[in-house]
């Protein structure tokens, strides 16, 4: 059987990508909800409700593991799914513990990037609270990243003065790790790096999540003998269309989105 992936769109292939590189045997399920994105700034039962209607889809194409490659649906959903559905549910969050970890000895703040919704959320609130470094922790929504990338615009010329607007208000000297936490950010690791001292850590959750993955897989028995191959569905429809897949490719073949 095959691992499903889940995104808003297509900032999950950040994380298959790590999945591939950990687990090449397995074979993919990946779900872009296309009608449906972006979820970051729309009301969380709103967002519920598609992400309940995504995995149902999911669910009946046959899976043994469902991965919620996207924070804000893990934020809102991932403990009422695994409340539904009886097979190992793994979610990402945004790395803000080992982002702590690497700044508390020098001295550095962190910079939380993610969607609003992720941000507003009772599950981040919580993470920061258990870490008790409240002050370390900075947060800052950057819902223009998704937009962007929906629309296949990495380029620096648009993607820079977004992110010099987004960033004006803050010291960037302060930071000693920047914590991506929305799976669309990957894309934009090289542009972010540029606008930070040459010492700052640019973090995600997916090489965690990829690890976590291969990790239930074990422990359960369930390692595939597949060769990576991938199925793309954008909202229930599956994607067959050549340029499309050959995008959708590019994305997760390309770049180092660790
Ligand atoms: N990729 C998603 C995340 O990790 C959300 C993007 C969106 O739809 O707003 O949070």
């Amino acid at each position: 059987m095959r691992i499903g992936f889940f995104d808003s769109g297509i900032g999950g292939l950040t994380v298959l990508h790590q999945a591939l590189r950990f687990l090449p045997n397995e074979d993919y399920i990946y779900y872009a909800d296309t009608w449906h994105v972006p979820y970051g700034d729309k009301p969380k039962e709103e967002v519920k409700g598609y992400i309940f209607e995504a995995v149902d889809f999911i669910v009946k194409q046959g899976v043994k593991a469902l991965v919620i490659a996207c924070n804000t649906a893990t934020s809102i959903a991932v403990e009422d799914l695994r409340k539904t559905y009886d097979f190992p549910i793994l979610g990402i969050e945004p790395a803000v513990k080992p982002a702590v970890q690497s700044c508390e000895p020098k001295h550095k703040k962190v910079l939380v990037l993610a969607t609003p919704l992720t941000l507003k959320e009772e599950k981040f609130h919580n993470l920061v609270k258990r870490l008790g470094q409240d002050d370390l922790i900075d947060s800052l929504p950057m819902p223009g990243l998704v937009h962007l990338a929906e629309n296949f615009q990495f380029d620096d010329e648009v993607v820079l003065p977004y992110l010099k607007e987004k960033l004006a208000p803050f010291d960037i000297n302060q930071y000693g790790t920047v914590v991506l936490g929305c799976t669309h950010f990957p894309f934009f690791k090289n542009s972010i790096k540029r606008l930070f001292p040459d010492d700052v850590e640019i973090i995600s959750g997916s090489v965690g999540t990829a690890k976590n993955l291969e990790r239930h897989l074990e422990a359960r028995n369930l390692l595939g003998n597949g060769t990576g191959n991938v199925i793309y569905y954008q909202s229930g429809i599956k994607v067959d269309d050549p340029a499309t897949l050959t995008k959708y490719k590019e994305l997760l073949h390309k770049l180092d989105y660790n």
